[in-house]
């Protein structure tokens, strides 16, 4: 019996011991999330305050957005088509043309301060610092995220939470994936589309992998200046206008722009179905990735 209360004690002191150690990695990562979140649909990373991330990488368009381009802050046309950010941890590299930008980390300070073209128009690093700086709710949520930095706020724990809550947005959960697991069957024309993608026309030599995308630059016709990453097609049907500099209004005419294969009518109907399944419903509309409320959390 004393024995019994002798071990229940040592348990007790063990996990008292140990729990602060295993819990604090997780909750510090949650904390880098929702932290990350708040800068991603910040304005005020913008030089004048009206532009967020969420500006131009809208949830609802899997976080690309429905123009051709984007202007930044100083009205400069933007040059690109903003892509998805859907499963961006999963890219090896980042951007339609080879840039070498392979971290988020990295990737953060282009549309905050690049010039080429001005997107969000910060001029330096201090000025950002400065002003998440003087947030009350932001100094305590750093304090939360990098207890180790004892809070600091800097550009680089900056770019880290905004690449902590990049890395949440997973999308697998489209009907072609609850196809794949026997969940719910596909329609017969998006089953023929499907087999036109990965049998028929090779779709599936670029557009391959969980991704559909090789991650390999391209030439889709041979008077092209530069080779394009392969897209990810995942959610493609809600981020129209299509192609690295938005010139295609449909998905139709991004099917066209392969010059190198020719498709009918149908198959191009059928191959439209098919990427239609693609779509996530539950990744468009989960509330973990949304506008987050005004509200300081802590
Ligand atoms: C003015 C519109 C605009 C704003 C604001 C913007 N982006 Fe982008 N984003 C783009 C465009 C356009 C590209 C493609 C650039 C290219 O390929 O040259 C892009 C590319 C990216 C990529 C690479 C995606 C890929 O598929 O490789 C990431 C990651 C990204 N943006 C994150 C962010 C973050 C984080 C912010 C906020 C700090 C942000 N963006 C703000 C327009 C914008
Ligand atoms: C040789 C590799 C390759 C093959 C094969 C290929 N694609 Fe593509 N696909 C690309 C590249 C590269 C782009 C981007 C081109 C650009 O932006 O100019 C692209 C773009 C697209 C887009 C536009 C996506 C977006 O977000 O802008 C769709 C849709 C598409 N492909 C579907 C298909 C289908 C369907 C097939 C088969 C009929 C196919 N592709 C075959 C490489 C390929």
């Amino acid at each position: 019996m004393r024995f019994a209360f002798f071990w229940f004690l040592l348990l007790l002191f063990c996990t008292a011991l140990f729990s602060p150690v295993q819990a604090n990695p997780l909750s510090q990562d949650a904390a880098r999330t929702a932290l990350g979140r708040r800068l991603f649909y910040d304005a005020d990373l913008s030089a004048d305050g009206s532009m967020s991330c969420a500006t131009c990488h809208n949830q609802k368009h899997a976080f690309a957005e429905s123009n051709a381009t984007h202007m930044g802050v100083t009205n400069e046309e933007g040059i690109r088509n903003v892509p998805s950010l859907a499963n961006i941890k999963d890219f090896t590299t980042l951007t339609w043309l080879e840039q070498h930008i392979s971290r988020l980390e990295d990737q953060f300070f282009t549309p905050l301060m690049g010039h080429h073209p001005v997107e969000m128009g910060m001029t330096s690093k201090a000025v950002l610092e400065q002003r998440i700086s003087s947030d009350a709710c932001y100094q305590k949520l750093f304090k939360q995220a990098f207890p180790k930095d004892s809070g600091r706020i800097t550009a680089d724990t900056i770019a880290q939470a905004v690449s902590a809550f990049e890395r949440t947005l997973v999308s697998n959960n489209s009907t072609w994936d609850r196809a794949q697991t026997g969940h719910q069957p596909l329609s017969l024309r998006a089953q023929e589309g499907a087999d036109i993608f990965f049998k028929k026309k090779k779709c599936a030599s670029c557009h391959t992998g969980f991704l559909l995308s090789d991650q390999k630059f391209h030439k889709l016709t041979a008077a092209s200046p530069a080779a394009i990453r392969t897209p990810s097609l995942r959610n493609v049907a809600v981020t129209a206008p299509y192609l690295h500099d938005g010139s295609a209004p449909t998905l139709e005419a991004a099917l066209q722009a392969h010059k190198a294969i020719e498709l009918t009518p149908q198959e191009i109907e059928a191959l439209v179905t098919f990427m239609q399944t693609l779509t996530d419903q539950i990744f468009l509309h989960n509330p973990a990735f949304g506008l987050p409320s005004e509200e300081c959390p802590l």
